[in-house]
């Protein structure tokens, strides 16, 4: 939610602060806006996609802010959008969170005759830094932050010093460090072209960048940070010739497995798991994709080791925090970085879990909740829409269930080796894309679509029907295809086709009675099936065809699939695809 940049250095800062920008928009995307201080203030704000630097005179200084937008204060508009000034334009700010008391603020700032230009909470901020400045940003800040409650990462910078001064309360914000130059950024992949030293900055972190270097307070004492080198390059930041990222970041499926996998599995898993000794419950807790790979992990470790699993959607189990026993909390976000989910790891951590987090992100929020990380390694994912990440985390959780359960060698040693072969299994399904894109055409012109299956084959419906419908706008539902005759039969018919996630386990036999009786109300059924069945040909429309694995290992191959369907299903309905309408990749507020 919301995208902050702050630049101090030798180059243009326009330049630097747009190019990042573009590579945050998959935060927000709804306005941006750059200010420049070069003795006064330079400032463009504008509504929609982010400009190119040589479409607007932003002014030439070598220090600048910049931010791109998503709505929760006011309306998408040039006045709404960031940076904020004060009364006389001489302070900007760039925020990211939400400041829950700004309107008693406002009230009050209004009232010792402060102008307000905008809807925003944000604007509080460059007015109460206006309010404290004597003749020292620094200063003004860390007055202005005794007044603020709720969440926020912030850049602040006034025309006539030449000094960054940025604050982190509950939204994330890092510091790169360059050669003679110091990048501010909601994240790593903002400013990957130009340097990959980063400092994860922590809650309380107030920064203060010169072009002497960098200092950091923390409750008002000078604090050190390690600058750490993160592993991703810039080429991991770009298109690198696909048309879009999404499927750019699917096409590096196998290999972020493979990444993966070596990380916790060589001939036997490699995972301490001390963290898990004596526990008596499993508590997931995740958000959107994420919450569905929880769900797919319940199945597989309760499958294989007994122990019970409950997933949560973060932002319900907040409002309910219930753990009994000595439960484990596993709190799944790519991020690290979604409220919600960090506010289910505090809860969870109150009521006495051991929390465990997957995520991507180093260094990330979750990271220093946790008092146990588990990496994926799938590299910065651009699309708001997860896919990769996605597929990492299952692995990262077979690999979990693994080591916890109690099978005997060999038959660890089985499944180990099958997992080795997922990679090779996914790039078969990648080579035969083209299959899958004939049916995605035929699919693009339907506004409703249900997507069903049973036991694994049911998160497996509920993830691909939130593909669809996040980047292609077509409704689609996930159900259990037990449950389609409590009540969705009423929905089904021509115009809304079934797609059927068929597994080759016990579930197999009621499911083709299933969809038999889909097909009895003139759905169309699209099957997603192994490549040897050739039974499902007799009773569906269309089949795409995935690879034969482990059963318990399908949600991997079939999600693979149904990446693609809505890939190509909102491409060719002419999607936006990377950045869909109203959704943002990080979605830092709760
Ligand atoms: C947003 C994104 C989804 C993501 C979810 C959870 O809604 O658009 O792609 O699955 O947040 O994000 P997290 O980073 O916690 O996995």
């Amino acid at each position: 939610m919301c995208g902050i940049v702050g630049y101090l250095g030798f180059r243009r800062a326009d330049e630097v602060i747009i190019s990042s920008l573009k590579r945050l928009e998959y935060r927000g995307y709804d306005s941006w806006g750059v200010a420049i201080g070069n003795g006064k203030l330079s400032l463009v704000k504008k509504v929609g996609a982010i400009g190119d630097v040589e479409e607007y005179s932003i002014g030439d200084g070598t220090l600048g802010v910049g931010h791109t937008r998503w709505a929760t204060h006011g309306k998408p508009s040039e006045s709404n959008a960031h940076p904020h000034t004060d009364c006389k334009n001489n302070i900007a700010v760039v925020h990211n969170g939400i400041i829950s008391n700004f309107q008693m603020l406002k009230e009050k700032l209004i009232e010792e005759g402060h102008e307000f230009k905008s809807e925003t909470d944000t604007e509080v901020i460059p007015h109460l830094i206006e309010k404290y400045y004597k003749n020292s940003i620094e200063d003004a800040v860390i007055n202005c932050i005794v007044n603020l409650r709720g969440s926020y990462a912030f850049v602040a910078m006034c025309a006539n010093e030449r000094k960054l001064v940025a604050c982190r309360y509950k939204s994330p914000l890092i510091l790169g460090v360059g050669d003679k130059e110091f990048f501010l950024a909601s994240d790593v992949t903002a400013i990957l072209e130009y340097t990959s030293r980063i400092v994860y900055l922590q809650d309380g972190d107030i920064v203060i960048l010169t072009d002497d270097g960098f200092k950091i307070l923390n409750d008002c004492v000078e604090v050190d940070r390690q600058i750490e080198l993160v592993p991703w390059g810039i080429k991991d930041a770009k298109k690198s010739g696909y048309d879009h990222f999404m499927i750019k970041e699917i096409h590096e499926t196998p290999k972020v497995v493979e990444d993966t996998l070596s990380e916790y599995v060589s001939d036997e898993i490699e995972l301490d798991v001390s963290f898990a000794a004596g526990i008596s419950e499993i508590l997931i807790i995740a958000c959107g994709t994420s919450y569905h790979a929880g769900l797919i992990g319940k199945y597989v470790i309760e499958g294989l080791t007994g122990i019970p699993v409950r997933v949560e959607y973060a932002s319900e189990f907040n409002y309910h925090p219930l753990l009994v026993g000595r439960p484990l909390a596993i709190a799944i976000t790519q991020s690290g970085e979604t409220a919600d989910t960090l506010e289910a790891m505090k809860k969870a951590k109150k009521f006495g879990a051991r929390v465990v987090t997957i995520t991507n992100v180093l260094g990330s929020t979750a990271t220093r909740i946790a008092d146990h990380t588990l990496y994926i390694r799938a590299g910065p994912e651009i699309c708001v829409a997860a896919t990769k990440s996605f597929i990492a985390q299952l692995i990262v959780l077979y690999v979990l269930a693994l080591k916890l359960a109690n099978l005997p060698r060999h038959e660890i040693n089985e499944l180990i080796l099958e997992l080795k072969l997922i990679p090779e299994r996914i790039q078969r399904i990648l080579d035969a894309k083209d299959e899958i894109e004939k049916i995605a055409k035929r699919l693009a012109k339907f506004e409703n679509m249900m997507y069903v299956g049973r036991g694994i084959g049911y998160p497996i419906a509920l993830e691909g029907a939130l593909k669809m419908k996040e980047i292609s706008y077509i409704h689609a539902e996930g159900y259990p295809a037990g449950e389609l005759k409590h009540g969705p039969f009423a929905l089904l018919g021509e115009k809304t086709p079934v797609i059927a996630s068929v597994i080759e386990d016990p579930t197999y036999e009621i499911m083709l009675n299933n969809i038999k009786e889909v097909k009895a109300r003139d759905s169309i059924v699209v099957a997603i099936a192994n490549e040897d069945d050739k039974e499902i040909d007799k009773y569906v429309d269309w089949v795409v065809k995935v690879p034969k694995t482990n059963p318990m290992f399908s949600p991997i191959t079939q999600s693979v699939a149904l990446q693609i369907l809505a890939y190509y299903t909102a491409k060719e309905r002419g999607c936006e695809i990377d950045k869909p309408r109203h959704l943002a990749k990080s979605v830092t507020v709760e």
